[in-house]
């Protein structure tokens, strides 16, 4: 296990020091305004505090601090982050070198936690992690938002999509994208509130609640009574 995290933080390192260089180009200046759009989904109320987990050079906790939310974006790419700090003219912005499994707060101290484009870049004992860290670090019944990439439903989009962003993504792609995604959300104590198919299936945008009990969370896990099954397939659309 030790060995196989190794890997991951070099690999990952060395991807984002080459991409630091023309990521904010490439990636956060064409997305600025899909970005402002994730903002309005995420439901912030006035006085939020947010963290963007994996923030990169800082695209969407951009997008955030605009709206004047104070506001932290962690990764774990020191050059990355170096962009991002160089970027930033928000005094209720501020960027950290740290890692997605050990975020360096407390319980509860933020209202919304956001991931964009980053799990499909970690390996599935990584993503757990990174995912139970941020329902960690928000408060009960915080917002939970994620941004990632996603297999259209119909066969000629799954291929190409699958085939094109395998060529330019990190090789935990294949894994991610192939994955049962919600069912992590979900072990990890995460109540799917909204989710939508963006650029014609190759996206997701979720919005999740963390629950605001342990209590709850073993509540919906066990089997409805007479149900046979378990919660998840309650209506309330738990799966
Ligand atoms: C494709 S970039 C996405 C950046 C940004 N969130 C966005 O939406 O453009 C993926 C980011 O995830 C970061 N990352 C990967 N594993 C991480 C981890 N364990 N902890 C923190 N950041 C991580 C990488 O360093 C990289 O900056």
């Amino acid at each position: 296990m030790k060995i196989m995290d190794d890997e991951y933080y070099s690999y990952i390192k060395e991807w984002f020091r080459k991409e630091s260089r023309f990521y904010h180009f490439l990636v956060d200046i064409p997305s600025s305004r899909f970005r402002d759009k994730v903002v309005d989904f995420s439901d912030v109320r006035t006085g939020s505090r947010i963290l963007d987990v994996a923030t990169g050079t800082g695209g969407l906790a951009f997008a955030f601090a605009k709206k004047g939310y104070d506001v932290v974006g962690v990764d774990l790419s020191e050059d990355m982050i170096e962009v991002a700090k160089r970027l930033n003219e928000y005094k209720n912005l501020r960027f950290e070198v740290a890692d997605a499994t050990d975020l360096p707060f407390e319980d509860s101290y933020f209202d919304i936690s956001s991931i964009s484009l980053a799990l499909h870049d970690m390996p599935l004992t990584i993503r757990e992690k990174a995912v139970e860290e941020m329902v960690r670090v928000t408060k009960p019944e915080g917002n939970i938002v994620i941004v990632d990439y996603s297999l259209p439903k119909n066969k000629v989009g799954s291929f190409l999509v699958y085939h094109l962003m395998k060529a330019h993504e990190t090789k935990y792609f294949p894994e991610f994208v192939k994955s049962d995604f919600e069912a992590l959300l979900i072990k990890s104590g995460i109540e799917i509130k909204d989710e939508r198919h963006i650029l014609l299936g190759a996206g997701i945008l979720l919005k999740g609640k963390t629950y605001a009990s342990a209590e709850q969370i073993v509540e919906k896990a066990l089997p409805a009574p007479n149900s046979g099954g378990s919660r998840r397939d309650s209506p309330q659309g738990l799966s």
